[in-house]
């Protein structure tokens, strides 16, 4: 025991009375615990005590922490593992960390509030019982499968074995994780309380358990309720064998074999099911040095670590520790207004609404609201949050309200008079040291910045559709932008959980320029004869999250044809509006909106329209090998142009807007990496930022 002295390695054990010992993961100057090098010495040092401990009755284990109970493993540690004896290794002493944790001498409670993720759930379930709090900070999941490997530390062995293999399928296999409601619902956590309740409720089981174990009632200490389902499930291997292969086929729908984890994830449960523990663990072992080493393991972890501030360099680690940014004014409630309202409001801002006109308030409303109740519904959210949210909210037909706003977001329709108009007004009343800033996806920002009266507080903060779920921001510095102006917004998209990027004042930036080559050569693609299903496939095969004539479909054939539109006036850029699309337009066709563009959605499953104007009347075969080549070539093309133009700072950069505002597939770590572009050393990156 340490006498509640803190240790280096961020672990406290104190004996709280009668053989009871409670262990804190501390948070070191406000970080959460994470299950790095000196924090597993520490775990060590404190379980060898506790084997040691002739009186033990009982361990409770919390985290000080204000929202996260443990962030997992230390990923940079697995970014440097290099041979496979070194992965097995660290494997292996994790799973013993955890085996000797969970073999202690007497009942093992874990109270879990906050975020529990990966080796942090792992440890939560090597304990006997999991108590967690009620709160809707508290997730748990183990998301290793998105970085490319599976839990290691015994997540994927004891998993199934609390929850059922039916309820930790889908947590393996996505990484998704679960709030306090689901997880005592699939018997993950023995009770949900709320925090300041936690510790005495985790006395009480530990004396609960011990009394069991006085009056010789030995075993785990909380077991789910076997329903009929999970008992056909776990006690037939015909019907288990069919899950899992249910499970990999839905695995090979949505990405083939692009990624290796989830198959491995379902091998692993195969081979493992029903043996001895210390055998699922080798399976875990073996299979996890096998991925960590693997090129889509590395693309993966290389994309977390670059989003990272640290990892960023400047200007992004510049940033301030706070925007300044607590209420936001949103200048027009259309689609992209009402949506980054919605986002701004999930962040805990205050929000205005700016727009003239009554109805258009009356849209935004509705669509805030119906957003709100699907997370009701979906028990992300309880109705108390729903209300709170909703207060933040308020609605206004006139300028005058947005004199209280730290941040002016405006977006107004893609019409220069109207973005004119919007922000004059909006400058006229601009607080002192507040900032203004256009959604505009493709007007100059140079040119609206002499539309304000301080261009130094001016920039562009071009969001994606739909604002609350893209990942991205590209944050656009005018030619008066000023570089505090940069950082405040860098911050800002921080502080909303989104990834920003900078681009220089050029045309479409980054995204749409990547995209617009791309649609075009699939258009070309088209006329000349390709079958436009296969175009589709062909693309979605490679790991886009859809093919680019469902994509057009998405966005609306009206605003893909403008984007061409505006781009053909840049002849530089050599792209053209492919004559398809302008008789798309005309022919009303214009995507889901409409009803029907390339695919006809008016049934529940699209279907390929036959009468699409503009295409030859037979189609021709053009072989897959020959589709992806003009795709991918028309997106490497640009990107390289994009690099050596110096629209992005650095290729990073653009990998990071590849793959978070196009879903360019993460496997390859970013198109930069995948087309193997590094700044060209004639062309200097233009000055985003000084
Ligand atoms: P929208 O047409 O859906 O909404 C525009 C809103 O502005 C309408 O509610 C309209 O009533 C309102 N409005 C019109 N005049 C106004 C004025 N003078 N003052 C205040 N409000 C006024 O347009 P959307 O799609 O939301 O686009 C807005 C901006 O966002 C445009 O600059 C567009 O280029 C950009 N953008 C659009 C994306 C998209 O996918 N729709 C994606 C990213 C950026």
């Amino acid at each position: 025991m340490n006498d509640g002295m803190p240790q280096p390695g961020g672990v406290r054990a104190e004996d709280l009375s009668n053989g009871t010992v409670l262990l804190t993961l501390e948070s070191d100057d406000g970080k959460p615990f994470i299950l790095a090098e000196s924090c597993i010495l520490a775990l060590e040092r404190e379980i060898s005590i506790l084997e040691g401990h002739d009186s033990l009755r009982g361990v409770l284990i919390h985290a000080e922490h204000k929202s996260i109970f443990c962030a997992g493993a230390d990923i940079d540690a697995i970014a440097t593992v290099t041979e496979r004896e070194e992965a097995l290794a660290i494997t292996a002493r994790g799973q013993q960390l955890f085996e000797r944790f969970s073999a202690l001498d007497a009942p093992v409670v874990a109270l879990v509030h906050g975020t529990c993720v990966g080796g942090g759930l792992e440890l939560a379930l090597a304990a006997d019982v999991r108590i967690i709090s009620d709160d809707s900070k508290t997730m748990l999941g183990l998301p290793e499968v998105q970085l490319g490997i599976l839990p290691g530390w015994g997540g994927t062995s004891r998993l199934p074995e609390i929850v059922g293999l039916k309820q930790a399928l889908p947590m393996l296999l996505t990484g998704s994780s679960v709030r306090s409601r689901k997880a005592v619902a699939i018997g993950l956590a023995k009770a949900a309380v709320p925090r300041e309740y936690l510790l005495r409720e985790g006395v009480r089981e530990i004396e609960h358990q011990q009394s069991a174990r006085d009056a010789g009632h030995h075993g785990p200490g909380h077991t789910r309720k076997v329903g009929l389902m999970d008992y056909f499930i776990e006690g037939f291997a015909p019907i288990r064998n069919l899950i899992l292969k249910m499970a990999r086929k839905q695995v090979m729908r949505k990405a083939g074999r692009l990624y290796p984890a989830p198959h491995a994830i379902i091998d692993t449960l195969r081979n493992g099911f029903g043996k001895p523990l210390d055998v699922r663990l080798k399976l875990e072992r073996e299979a996890l040095a096998t991925l960590v080493l693997g090129d889509v393991c590395r693309s993966l972890v290389s994309i977390f670590m670059r989003t990272r501030d640290k990892d960023r360099g400047k200007p992004y680690s510049e940033a301030p520790k706070t925007s300044g940014v607590n209420s936001v004014t949103v200048i027009g409630g259309g689609v992209m207004g009402s949506g980054i309202a919605t986002l701004l409001l999930l962040k805990g801002k205050e929000v205005r609404i700016v727009d003239p006109f009554p109805e258009a308030l009356g849209r935004a409303m509705k669509s805030i609201t119906t957003e709100l109740d699907g997370r009701v519904r979906r028990r992300h959210m309880d109705r108390r949050a729903r209300e709170r949210v909703l207060s933040a909210l308020s609605l206004s037909t006139d300028f005058d309200g947005v004199r209280g706003a730290d941040l002016i977001i405006e977006a107004v329709p893609e019409v220069p008079d109207i973005k004119r108009d919007a922000l004059q007004q909006c400058a006229a009343r601009l607080a002192p040291n507040a900032l203004l800033t256009s959604n505009t996806s493709s007007l100059s920002l140079t040119t609206l910045e002499g539309h304000v009266k301080d261009p130094s507080r001016f920039a562009g903060l071009h969001f994606f559709n739909p604002a609350p779920r893209m990942p991205l921001i590209e944050i656009v510095p005018s030619g008066g932008t000023a570089d505090s102006t940069t950082l405040r917004l860098i911050r800002f998209c921080k502080e909303i959980g989104k990834t920003p990027v900078l681009s220089t004042d050029s045309p479409a930036f980054i995204v749409n320029r990547l995209l617009a080559p791309y649609l075009v050569a699939a258009a070309t693609l088209a006329m000349e004869g390709a079958d436009i299903k296969s175009i589709d496939r062909v693309a979605k095969r490679f790991g886009l999250p859809m093919g680019p004539f469902a994509l057009m479909d998405t966005v609306g054939l009206d605003i893909a044809s403008h984007v061409c539109d505006y781009l053909s006036g840049f002849a530089e850029l050599g792209i053209e509006r492919p004559d398809l699309l302008g008789k798309m337009v005309d022919a009303g066709r214009l995507g889901r909106k409409s009803g029907r563009g390339f695919y006809d959605y008016s049934k529940k499953r699209k279907k390929l329209c036959t009468d699409t104007p503009g295409l030859p009347a037979e189609t021709r075969a053009i072989s897959d090998n020959v589709i992806k080549s003009r795709l991918l070539d028309a997106l490497s093309d640009e990107a390289r142009r994009i690099m050596d133009e110096g629209v992005v700072i650095t290729a990073d950069d653009l990998d990071l807007a590849s793959i978070f505002g196009m879903g360019f597939p993460p496997y390859t770590a970013g198109i930069a990496t995948w087309a193997g572009l590094q700044p060209s050393a004639e062309t200097q990156p233009q000055e985003v930022i000084s």
